[in-house]
């Protein structure tokens, strides 16, 4: 089996980022010059996934305008003569298939994907955070497809965090898989933002995922966990019961840009690394007394 499918849940209300976030998604916060969102669409089409569905609520639309045709733009950028920033807006509604179904209450991660049962089917498919921007050299979830075509099993995506954070993640249990050297754990379980005297191991979930179509029963029965939500730590629990889930430790920098100061971080290192801005900006910071 391949992976086709990604989920991108996107129907948060972006507390943790307001009040930018008040009247308009945090997926189209601009890391640079390109919202979330699309950092996250370009890891999917670069790991091959060709039809991607994303879960909405209310506010959403700038979302949806995004990855559409702007035609009005298209011709006034023609106009203008302005052809790179043209053929970069076409790439962006050419990327990939996208449909968008709606969640009409932010009942948790796991509702959210429930939400998009319909369109998966019964195939394996791909879910990926938009909060959470992994810059590596091969795409995270490129690499969890590579893993996944041994394992035919789910995979979480896994990096190790302080202590002071762990309470802010899902956590694994597990143990080093025999054979696959030492980036991948077979999971004996999975807790969701437990207290961090509590916290099985240092080993955060982070917001890639693969799993088995399975899934979709066990969210239908899964009760609201913590913050009341219907947590998809709590369905991958239940499926660990019914058949093997792994953690996989993907080689990158992982960006927590759902939070002010990861933000910050994520905007100072890709502009660094970026040909048109990196050495003025690495300038400009240098000129900084600080
Ligand atoms: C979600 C998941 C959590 C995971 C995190 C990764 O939490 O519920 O298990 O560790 O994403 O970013 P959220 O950050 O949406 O509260």
């Amino acid at each position: 089996m391949q992976i086709r499918k990604a989920v991108f849940p996107a129907a948060g209300l972006g507390t943790r980022f307001l009040p930018a976030t008040k009247a308009q998604p945090k997926e189209m916060l601009p890391l640079v010059d390109k919202p979330l969102i699309q950092y996250v669409m370009e890891e999917a089409v670069g790991a091959g996934i060709s039809n991607i569905t994303i879960v909405t609520g209310r506010g959403k639309n700038a979302i949806e305008d995004h990855f559409d045709v702007s035609y009005e733009l298209e011709q006034l950028l023609e106009r203008r003569g302005k052809d790179d920033l043209l053929k970069e807006i076409r790439r962006i509604s050419n990327m990939v298939n996208v449909s968008y179904v709606r969640q009409k209450e932010a009942l948790g991660l796991g509702h959210a994907i429930l939400v998009a049962k319909h369109s998966i089917g019964n195939e394996p498919f791909a879910v990926m955070l938009g909060d959470d921007i992994i810059d590596s050299e091969i795409p995270c979830m490129k690499q969890m497809m590579d893993l996944f075509e041994k394992l035919q099993a789910s995979i979480i995506a896994t990096c190790e965090v302080p202590a002071s954070e762990i309470s802010q993640y899902g956590v694994i249990r597990g143990y080093p898989l025999e054979g696959f050297g030492n980036r991948v754990y077979r999971v004996q379980d999975v807790v969701e933002k437990p207290p961090a005297a509590e916290a099985p191991s240092n080993l955060a979930i982070i917001g890639r995922y693969i799993l088995t179509p399975e899934i979709f029963p066990i969210l239908e029965k899964t009760r609201s966990g913590s913050g009341g939500e219907i947590q998809l730590t709590d369905g991958i629990r239940l499926l660990l019961e019914q058949q093997p889930v792994y953690a996989y430790m993907f080689e990158g920098t992982r960006y927590d840009a759902g939070d002010k100061l990861g933000f910050l971080k994520a905007t100072v290192e890709f502009t660094l690394k970026r040909q048109d801005l990196g050495e003025p900006f690495r300038q400009y910071l240098k000129s900084l007394s600080l």
